[in-house]
């Protein structure tokens, strides 16, 4: 382990100001009815309205994405952050006195919070909404049936996948040093590891998964991944099958991450970026420092999988691929 660059220390710990969740991610995509497809495969509720589509997992009633129709290629619409009521004025300040323009919302997605752009672009909300990031580390299922029992039922009884929550969000930069300061500072996101410029993962200050924004080298910005949570590596694998079954064969996994520690699988969407079925990935609580680090690449991607396919990092919405 290194140094770590690019790391803006906050003054104090107790008075930190900062969003407590990602509250929603929103894609735009050519064809709805794709993503309907794609997303309720891989096990979401997917509920249409018009053209648009909300993301909800089945028995929570957060939305957890939504899918809005329009462009000739998918893009990331915009990520929107919640925060506690009380520090909707003092980030609302913090971001307007770090020189940060406000704008209107896009149509559609008015709300009680503040729009703006990154330096790269990318829209941002800021809104007061429910912490909907766990507030401890999520319990993993890791069932061994006893001695004279079966472990598992027949393929053909196995009950659909179905992902509890979304973790996090992956999205491309092209400076990946410059996008880690950004959300420090006015988001009051921390980085939690870091590889080298080419990766990193940052967590919320109230409590919150190893990451629920990170961040990739790329030439231009981008959504690579959503990752959702499932109960066990089994689902994670029921997951993948699922999907490969129904044509969604691409992808990269079963697998394990070094940062974040999580089982994975990814399964290629329909215009390239990825969905991620996750388990068991570290938990940050709120108040306690995690040891950030800045390790080597080729020491930190994964644990253990097979190789990455070489569309895996392909960005494109940056033009590239
Ligand atoms: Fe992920």
């Amino acid at each position: 382990m290194t140094a770590i660059r690019g790391y803006v220390a906050p003054t104090t710990e107790s008075g930190a100001l900062g969003v407590h969740s990602l509250d929603e991610f929103v894609l735009a995509v050519p064809d709805a009815s794709v993503a309907r497809d794609f997303y309720g495969s891989f096990g979401l509720d997917v509920a249409a309205k018009g053209k648009t589509l909300a993301l909800r997992t089945f028995g929570h009633d957060h939305r957890w994405g939504s899918v809005v129709e329009g462009g000739k290629a998918k893009a990331l619409h915009h990520l929107s952050f919640g925060c506690y009521a009380e520090d909707l004025p003092p980030l609302k300040a913090r971001i307007e006195g770090n020189g940060v323009k406000l704008i209107d919302p896009p149509p559609g997605f008015e709300s009680n919070g503040f729009w703006f752009r990154n330096p790269e672009g990318v829209l941002i909300e800021v809104k007061v909404a429910p912490k909907v990031t766990p507030d401890r580390k999520s319990e993993s299922q890791w069932v061994s049936a006893p001695a004279g029992v079966a472990g598992t039922a027949i393929r053909a009884k196995q009950p659909p996948v179905r992902p509890r929550r979304l973790s996090h969000v992956l999205t491309f930069t092209a400076d990946v040093s410059a996008s880690i300061i950004f959300y420090e500072r006015n988001l009051g996101l921390r980085l939690s590891d870091r590889a080298s410029d080419l990766v990193a993962f940052m967590h919320g200050i109230h409590g919150s998964d190893h990451h629920i924004l990170a961040l990739v080298k790329s030439s231009a910005p981008g959504f690579h991944h959503c990752s959702w949570e499932v109960a066990s590596v089994n689902e994670i694998g029921l997951g993948a099958m699922c999907m490969a079954d129904k044509g969604w064969t691409r992808g990269w996994g079963l697998g394990r991450h070094v940062l974040g520690s999580n089982y994975f699988h990814y399964v290629r969407d329909p215009w390239g970026s990825f969905s991620e079925y996750s388990c068991d990935i570290d938990y940050i609580p709120k108040d306690e420092r995690w040891p950030s680090g800045d390790h080597k690449p080729e020491d930190s991607f994964y644990l253990w999988g097979p190789d990455v396919p070489p569309e895996f990092t392909i960005n494109y919405e940056g033009g590239e691929g």
